[in-house]
């Protein structure tokens, strides 16, 4: 199975990382969002980014230009039409990402593999809405993309060991280390980080200690790089409650019941770094 032509749908944070990492990596790359904005926010994002590999002479302005030569901009899904793997990261929610991927079905030739960066959702769920749930599989980059080595992948019930092979082959193209996981809510990542994010919430919640004295403790006790409120900023409070969300509802178990302060912040907007105002104020 030969893959040249990526499309990367949804050109947020992790679409944009995902297109510009496959992008340093020779791969074709279709940048699709529902808005133009977006595109030339996410478009933007990549440039800087490549644009400090070439100021740390990782890079040359050359390979620059051509790296982002092979971006193209997409605002429509029917481009799925040239792809031979569509990789999804729009929001995390499954009526969004179902709806999404039975349009990809209709319209991507018939080689083409549908994968999800999906964070938490059950990758068979979303295949159900193909009728090509052998070609349907879990990626799951982590945050920031250039940066982090891992990607979760996840097979659906119905995978094809294939599939499974030219994404974990694609995976290691990129530079990244494939490690597989069954198809649970949250999977591996977020079944371990979440739970804790969300209790971090409600220890700011129930007024144990401040937002910083919190982040502080996990920075300075445990080495973790960013405390867990600083982090929920920067990976999005509202990809952090459908995660938390998803876990309540697929293990039916209360011990996942989101922070309701997290659900207040979100509902007034404040999703973290990429809204200006989370936790913190950026
Ligand atoms: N995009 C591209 N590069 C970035 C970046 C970004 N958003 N943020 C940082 N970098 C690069 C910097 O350019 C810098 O590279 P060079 O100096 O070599 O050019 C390097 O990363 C280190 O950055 P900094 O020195 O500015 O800061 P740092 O040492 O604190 O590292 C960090 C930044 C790598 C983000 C670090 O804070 C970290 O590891 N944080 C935790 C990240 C994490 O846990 N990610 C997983 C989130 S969960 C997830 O992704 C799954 C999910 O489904 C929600
Ligand atoms: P984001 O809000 O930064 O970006 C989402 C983008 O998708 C936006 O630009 C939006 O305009 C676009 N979009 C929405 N609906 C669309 C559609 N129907 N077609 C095309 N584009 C559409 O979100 P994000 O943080 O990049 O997260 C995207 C996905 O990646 C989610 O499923 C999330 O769970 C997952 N994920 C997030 C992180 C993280 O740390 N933020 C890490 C791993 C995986």
């Amino acid at each position: 199975m030969t893959i040249q032509k990526v499309m990367v749908i949804g050109a947020g944070q992790m679409g944009g990382g995902i297109a510009q990492v496959c992008a340093q990596a020779g791969y074709d790359i279709l940048l699709n969002d529902i808005k133009e904005e977006s595109y030339t926010k996410g478009l933007a994002v990549i440039s800087k980014n490549l644009s400090r590999n070439v100021e740390k002479g990782r890079m040359s302005e050359e390979e620059k230009t051509a790296v982002l030569g092979r971006i193209t901009k997409s605002l429509d899904l029917q481009d799925a039409k040239n792809a031979d793997i569509v990789i999804e990261a729009a929001v995390e929610n499954m009526e969004v990402k179902r709806s999404i991927f039975a349009k990809l079905d209709e319209i991507a030739p018939d080689h083409a593999i549908l994968a999800s960066n999906t964070s938490s959702l059950p990758i068979t769920e979303i295949a159900a809405a193909t009728n090509r749930p052998e070609k349907v599989i879990g990626m799951h980059f982590m945050n920031p993309v250039p940066v982090m080595k891992l990607v979760e992948i996840i097979r659906g019930l119905a995978t094809d060991d294939e599939v499974y092979e030219a994404v974990e082959t694609m995976t290691k193209k990129l530079s990244k280390v494939p490690v597989e996981v069954n198809d649970f809510p949250g999977f591996v990542a977020n079944r371990v980080l979440m739970p804790m994010i969300n209790e971090a919430i409600y220890t700011l919640y129930e007024g144990v200690a401040t937002k910083e004295a919190i982040d502080d403790v996990m920075k300075l006790g445990m080495n973790h790089p960013m405390g867990p409120l600083q982090l929920a900023d920067f990976i999005g409070l509202d990809t952090c409650l459908y995660i938390m969300e998803t876990l309540h509802e697929g293990f039916g178990d209360s011990k996942y019941r989101p922070c309701p302060l997290l659900r207040k912040y979100v509902k007034a907007g404040w999703l973290g770094k990429k809204t200006g105002r989370g936790f913190y104020q950026y």
